[in-house]
């Protein structure tokens, strides 16, 4: 069998602790895609907003700054306007941030154009909440990864990018579980199953054997 010649755009969304960001890297390293993680974005946002003294409920002032940045998203590492911002990004606060300038359609509309961009040659593994419903509702293989909460809660606790600031897992799992309410019911893109996207539940399940269903789904879909 040789390798299918079609890039693929594939859609990866999932709440946090889901899985997402370990399998959309595995799938892009394995395939020689781009990978690109959007919720980066939303948080270099937010700390470029907040460096900047900007008001995290000022959504024509966050949105200009999410319009004026220049974003390098390359190696696992997430620069914006010039700052390395990849172990940043990473503490409560701009969970906070993130998840706040997340809600305002202005940002969410200026980030969404950049990402369209980004996925346009395909070739890509993009994850994020809105991949598979707003920004490539055509992609060629979306799938939607779940866990339980405590499981969720979990591995974020013991996630290393997150690591350093954290609190304990008690901590963890309140203030995730806040921010994913808000991420599932806010007006703009709340994150929610496409339709036609394809359910993994992760609960239970190590990594490795959540990136070999991922990859034999993309593979099925490439053979076609
Ligand atoms: O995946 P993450 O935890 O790094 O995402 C940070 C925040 O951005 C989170 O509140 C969800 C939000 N987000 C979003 O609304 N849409 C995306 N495509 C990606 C992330």
């Amino acid at each position: 069998m040789t390798a299918s010649p079609r890039r693929l755009t594939i859609a990866i969304d999932g709440p946090s602790g889901s899985g997402k960001g370990t399998v959309a890297r595995s799938i892009a390293d394995a395939l020689g895609y781009r990978h690109v993680d959007t919720g980066a974005m939303y948080r270099a946002v937010g700390w470029r907003a907040r460096q900047l003294g900007v008001a995290l409920d000022d959504e024509a002032a966050v949105a200009a700054v999410a319009q004026r940045a220049t974003f390098s998203l390359d190696e696992g590492r997430v620069v914006i306007d010039g700052f390395d911002v990849t172990t940043a990004i990473r503490t409560p606060e701009i969970d906070r941030a993130a998840s706040s300038v997340a809600r305002l359609p202005a940002v969410r509309a200026t980030l969404v154009e950049r990402q369209r961009a980004l996925g346009a040659e395909g070739g890509i593994v993009m994850e994020g909440r809105d991949i598979g419903t707003v920004v490539f509702p055509e992609a060629d293989v979306k799938l939607f990864l779940d866990a339980a909460p405590e499981e969720r809660a979990r591995r974020r606790a013991n996630d290393p990018a997150h690591a350093g600031r954290q609190a304990g897992l008690d901590r963890v799992a309140v203030d995730m579980r806040a921010r994913d309410e808000l991420d599932r019911t806010r007006a703009a893109s709340p994150l929610v199953k496409a339709p036609d996207a394809v359910l993994i539940e992760t609960t239970g399940l190590p990594i490795e054997e959540v990136v070999r269903q991922a990859l034999e789904i993309v593979r099925r879909t490439g053979d076609r």
